[in-house]
């Protein structure tokens, strides 16, 4: 596709070739474990990595080259790699580019199972880990030494929303000679251009906003040129693959990305500011609020905001009253994941997955994301439940 379209055009168009699958508007399912070669060649080309198609559907067939040229392309990336889940991409990426004895710096805020597998698989051959506080750049900066081999951000930080400054942590790692990767599932490749930012390898849990229906489980790796043959020999020795029908629906999801993630921007943010004003409430963690840690960074390098936010309540709630506030809820269900077209809350506990800051909040907090329904009934919603309590 040309270059000078806009996003909202290349969410619509990239990825598909109606042409070649008989005018059918959304490409078809290639449902695909033995793949036949036409000729002895084809069959040499494989055994060596130069057929320019898959040799074997664990490799990813047609359906995979779609959708990752389409979300190559959205985010700028030169390679794209789909996989079976958002943490399978993390770490795929981490294991491919780590060895023992690399300094591996990483943010205290990261989704919490990035953080376990560092600790329990990156440690155990020897990476050295160490994790940094998300709100100062110059303690970032300063923490790159000459060992540090990868630098793994995550911005905003899970559940607490901490915005780091991308530009100046991948210019202090690239003159240490560090890769930068970062979790860019919060923004998607709308909101935040990774690799305009100096980000080598960008990561997305497409289980998200790129599904955006709650119903598929996948991964996106998106890298640089130079980093993509590590990173796919990694992909293929761990033998996992995503499924076709998975790709499809995401070929779906992604076409509307755009419409839902603008929709959940604008909810996100009148119930943010309705919450900030809720006697209840001591603090709102919503990067577009000015008094969210990094909030001139977002402004500075971010084009929007999506529909996850957290917020602190002023008091301490019982466990009977978490309870009692959360099943008050009729609109806001509770469960894992995020991105759907449905609304969600969960508490927030974030004191035993953090090491380089203590999380020490004043009161009890919660994880909200902010789906398709109606802003003044997920206001009432919310107004209802908080009465509880
Ligand atoms: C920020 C972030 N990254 C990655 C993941 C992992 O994605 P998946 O659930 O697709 O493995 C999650 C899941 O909640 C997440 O919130």
């Amino acid at each position: 596709m040309s270059k000078t379209h806009h996003p909202e055009t290349t969410v619509v168009h990239a990825g598909r070739e109606p042409s070649k699958n008989g005018g059918a508007v959304n490409p078809p399912v290639y449902h695909a474990s033995t793949i036949i070669f036409d000729t002895y060649a084809e069959f040499v080309q494989a055994e060596n990595g130069t057929l320019d198609r898959a040799a074997y559907g664990r490799h990813g067939t047609q359906s995979n080259r779609l959708l990752e040229s389409a979300l190559a392309e959205l985010e700028g990336a030169p390679k794209c790699l789909l996989t079976a889940s958002g943490l399978n991409a993390i770490a795929i990426t981490l294991t491919a580019l780590l060895k023992p004895g690399d300094h591996l710096l990483m943010a205290d805020c990261v989704y919490s199972p990035t953080r376990f597998f560092a600790e329990q698989e990156l440690k155990r051959i020897g990476v050295n880990v160490e994790f940094y506080d998300p709100r100062t750049t110059k303690t970032i900066t300063d923490s790159i030494t000459d060992k540090t081999k990868l630098v793994y951000i995550e911005s905003p930080g899970s559940l607490t929303f901490e915005v780091q400054d991308i530009p100046a942590i991948a210019k202090a790692a690239h003159a240490k000679g560090a890769i930068v990767v970062i979790d860019n599932t919060w923004a998607t490749p709308l909101f935040f251009k990774p690799f305009e930012n100096g980000v080598d390898v960008s990561i997305h849990s497409a289980t998200k906003y790129i599904g955006g229906h709650s119903d598929l489980m996948m991964g996106v790796i998106n890298t640089t040129e130079k980093l993509y043959p590590a990173i796919k020999r990694s992909y293929k020795n761990f033998g996992i693959a995503c499924g076709p029908d998975d790709i499809y629906l995401a070929q779906r999801g992604l076409r509307t990305l755009t419409l839902r993630v603008k929709a959940q921007e604008k909810s996100a943010l009148e119930i943010a500011r309705w919450l900030k004003k809720h006697p209840a409430v001591s603090r709102v963690l919503h990067p577009a609020l000015p008094d969210c840690p990094g909030h001139e960074i977002w402004q500075r390098d971010y084009t929007g905001s999506t529909g996850l936010f957290s917020f602190i309540l002023k008091k301490h709630l019982s466990e009977k009253q978490t309870a009692a506030f959360v099943e008050a809820l009729k609109l806001f269900k509770m469960g894992y994941s995020w991105g759907g077209y449905e609304s969600l809350l969960i508490p927030l506990e974030a004191k035993k997955i953090r090491s380089a800051v203590k999380w020490q909040p004043e009161g009890s907090g919660f994880r909200i994301f902010c789906g398709l329904e109606n802003i003044e009934d997920l206001k009432t919603d919310l107004e209802t439940a908080l009465a509880k309590i």
